[in-house]
């Protein structure tokens, strides 16, 4: 692993993305020991004029969150002393002049230290500054240590609206800096769950032989929320769930349930079997799409009266390849539901010849459930326990917080952070798999943009659409009956 100076400077440190995951992501790993105090400063950027302290300050609130603040850790403070604030726009030589004065005082200050001099820009702004804050910090923040090191940039969605404006910013940041220097994040990604998806396909015999469209009936991909888009209409109604959740991260989901196996672990060749599996999806066609948007959504004063924005759509994809024909992948996303989860349902084909067809409550399913309480689950049938020879659906149950008790799983932006410092793009969006993303969408995202596509209203806190559930049994999911799975309490 590198060593030598660590500067982190998080753009944009006042805004909410830098308070509620970057600075705790940053303080998760200082705490386990990634960032070492005599190698790392962190520098908040931002255009609000306010002091080293106010900052500390404000990060402290979000650092405490639900604990008792008048016992504030040691490891907090030390923490915060590792951050200081640097005011300056977002597209003024003079800000990043300071910036570069600034950490390059911190870089000579750490210089006794052996190694090269690093430095990571996180930028926890809105998009539409993305170009000029990266020429900003190409001409006048860019490491010029001549021991090496290296400078990156973290960039998050939404990256365009759309194929063409995608491809606008990626062209733009492409002009400044090279792909392995772009780490562009999928925050699902990081999910403990999402990160297994390629050791359980790979690792195991069980699935290899299954894994196909002999065995597999249908695969949803879902996430529901049981709250709104309190406090983010705004942003939210120009961009609906297609684009916030789908687009991003149910497909990078789908990714990697879909992908064939890669030539190995290197992140360059499980990327590229990311996008050719993307390049096999077959254009959407409008009978395969329900959109909905739940009742009251417009009474939010940021949002427009008339929106047409869905805030919850169904989407069936099909994969044009030998492994995955005629399977449906059906994905699925709503805000205002009747829970908050996100899984994956791998549903398997019925027994050929079945004798026991008539006593079963379901077909076989592999669940893995993503969050909350992470897990996954194989339901099958077995003889109900007891005299009668009766059947019962059950399951094979891998839940976490029994299983693996006293281990802590990693927040996604932890662990992502950690990544771009040691240099590994495997959980990040090549630019060439972002174009197929926005490729596979964009027809349908104009027509819902041109009012197109029907939005069906829902009732905030139900299932959705029904709709949505009609288009499920049309694709042929078979829905198990009287069985509940129940995650096991610990012991
Ligand atoms: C974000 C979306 O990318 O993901 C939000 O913009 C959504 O609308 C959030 O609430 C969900 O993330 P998680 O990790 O809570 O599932």
């Amino acid at each position: 692993l590198e060593s030598g100076c660590l500067s982190i400077i998080v753009l944009g440190a006042s805004g909410d993305l830098a308070k509620k995951k970057t600075f705790p992501a940053l303080f998760n790993l200082y705490r386990q020991g990634f960032l070492c105090p005599s190698e790392v400063h962190i520098f908040g950027y931002a255009r609000t004029k306010i002091s080293d302290d106010e900052l500390r300050e404000r990060i402290r609130g979000y650092l405490l969150h639900g604990k008792d603040k008048s016992d504030i850790p040691e490891d907090v403070s030390e923490f915060l002393q590792l951050v200081k604030y640097v005011s300056g726009s977002y597209d003024s030589k003079e800000g990043f002049l300071l910036l570069d004065q600034k950490i390059a005082e911190h870089e000579f200050f750490k210089k006794s230290h052996e190694g090269t001099s690093r430095r990571l820009f996180y930028l926890a702004l809105p998009p539409s500054v993305y170009p000029s804050v990266c020429k900003m910090i190409k001409q006048y923040s860019m490491n010029k240590s001549d021991l090496g090191g290296w400078t990156r940039i973290v960039v998050e969605k939404p990256f365009g609206k759309d194929l063409e404006s995608a491809e606008h910013l990626s062209t733009q940041l492409g002009e400044l800096f090279d792909e392995p220097q772009i780490y562009r994040i999928d925050h699902y990604l990081g999910k403990e769950l999402v990160q297994n998806l390629l050791v359980l396909r790979f690792a195991n015999r069980f699935f290899l032989p299954l894994w196909n469209r002999d065995n597999i009936a249908n695969i949803q991909i879902v996430f529901r929320e049981d709250f709104g888009t309190e406090g983010r209409g705004g942003y939210f109604d120009e961009y609906g769930i297609i684009r916030d959740i789908i687009q991003n991260h149910l497909l990078q989901v789908l990714c990697l349930v879909a992908v064939e196996k890669p030539v190995s672990l290197k992140p360059e060749h499980i990327r590229d079997e990311k996008v050719k599996v993307l390049r096999s999806v077959l254009p959407i066609r409008d009978e395969d799409v329900v959109l909905g948007q739940y009742e009251g959504y417009t009474d939010d004063p940021t949002v427009p009266d008339n929106s047409k924005t869905p805030t919850f759509a169904t989407v069936i994809l099909h994969i044009h390849n030998e492994r995955w024909e005629g399977v449906p992948f059906i994905l699925k996303a709503g805000k205002a539901l009747n829970s908050r989860k996100a899984e994956i349902r791998v549903q398997f084909k019925d027994v050929p010849g079945d004798i026991y067809k008539c006593q079963k409550q379901g077909r076989n399913e592999f669940v893995i459930r993503l969050q909350p309480r992470e897990a996954m689950y194989m339901k099958l049938t077995v003889k109900q326990p007891g005299l009668e020879m009766q059947t019962v659906q059950s399951e094979l149950d891998l839940s976490y917080g029994q299983r693996y008790q006293g281990t802590t799983i990693p927040e996604a932006y932890e662990r992502l952070i950690l990544d771009t410092i040691r240099g590994d793009q495997q959980h990040f969006v090549r630019r060439d798999e972002l174009k197929v993303a926005w490729e596979i969408f964009t027809p349908l995202l104009h027509r819902i943009d041109k009012g197109e596509m029907p939005v069906i209203p829902y009732k905030p806190g139900s299932r959705g659409p029904e709709a949505a559930d009609e288009l499920l049994a049309k694709a042929g999911y078979v829905q198990t009956h009287g069985y509940i799975w129940i995650p096991p309490t610990l012991t």
